[in-house]
């Protein structure tokens, strides 16, 4: 079952959802395998479909990965967010407390996400040259888009996180990943959304974005 959205409500009102996950609610492994077959719909370089996508839902793990989560942010401590954190985070003006709100409130319950995903993608490109860079990320960072969709279509809420970044390596390892050929793209809590009405959110006007036939 899906929600009743046109493709333009469901483009522009796919949030990031920290507050609104229902942490009480298992997802059903059904409904992440169809994301993860919407999600595979993506585009790849060469159509080389490199990617991987580990669900985690087990609570030993889970909690291992919650723990992960919770040591590469700087909140884990608990401290209240200081000028020279918005500094060194450089949020878009005005989303800096909202989003600092919705990550405290998701940090606090993050033990209690029913299930994570992890994209990943084979091949590193720690040091590699740009072009091999932009073929990589860009044959997984569409597809983890799309599975976003994919839950949002089913009442499911997601938040794109890159907290798997500084603890990539102990990530893997407690995934059984193998760091050496594998990147992890991204650490996406995954849970039903308390209500599914969602609302496009405020951007950049369109005339500071785009640039026709010259910026
Ligand atoms: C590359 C990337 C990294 C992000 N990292 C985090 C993160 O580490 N923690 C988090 O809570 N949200 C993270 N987000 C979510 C953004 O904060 C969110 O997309 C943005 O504030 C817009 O929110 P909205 O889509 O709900 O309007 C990330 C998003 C992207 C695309």
């Amino acid at each position: 079952m899906t929600l009743d959205l046109t493709p333009d409500e469901l483009l522009s009102t796919t949030r990031a959802v920290r507050r609104r996950l229902d942490l009480d609610r298992p997802v059903p492994r059904s409904l992440i395998e169809e994301c993860v077959d919407l999600a595979t719909q993506a585009p790849t370089g060469r159509n080389r479909q490199r990617w991987h996508f580990v669900v985690v839902t087990e609570p030993a793990r889970r909690r291992a990965v919650a723990d992960l989560f919770l040591s590469s942010l700087a909140l884990a401590s608990g401290q209240p967010l200081t000028q020279r954190d918005v500094w060194r985070m450089n949020y878009h003006p005005g989303s800096t407390e909202r989003v600092f709100d919705g990550l405290r409130h998701l940090a606090a319950n993050i033990h209690r996400v029913p299930a994570f995903v992890i994209p990943a993608v084979e091949g590193r490109t720690d040091h590699a040259p740009v072009t091999e860079q932009a073929g990589t990320w860009g044959s997984i960072l569409p597809a983890v888009w799309s599975f976003m969709l994919a839950a949002r279509a089913r009442g499911l809420g997601t938040t794109w996180t890159t907290a798997q970044g500084p603890r990539e390596r102990e990530l893997a390892r407690v995934l059984g990943v193998p760091y050496e050929k594998v990147m992890l793209a991204a650490l996406i809590p995954l849970a039903y959304t308390i209500g599914t009405d969602f609302k496009p959110a405020r951007r950049v006007p369109r005339d500071q974005v785009l640039h026709w036939d010259r910026w």
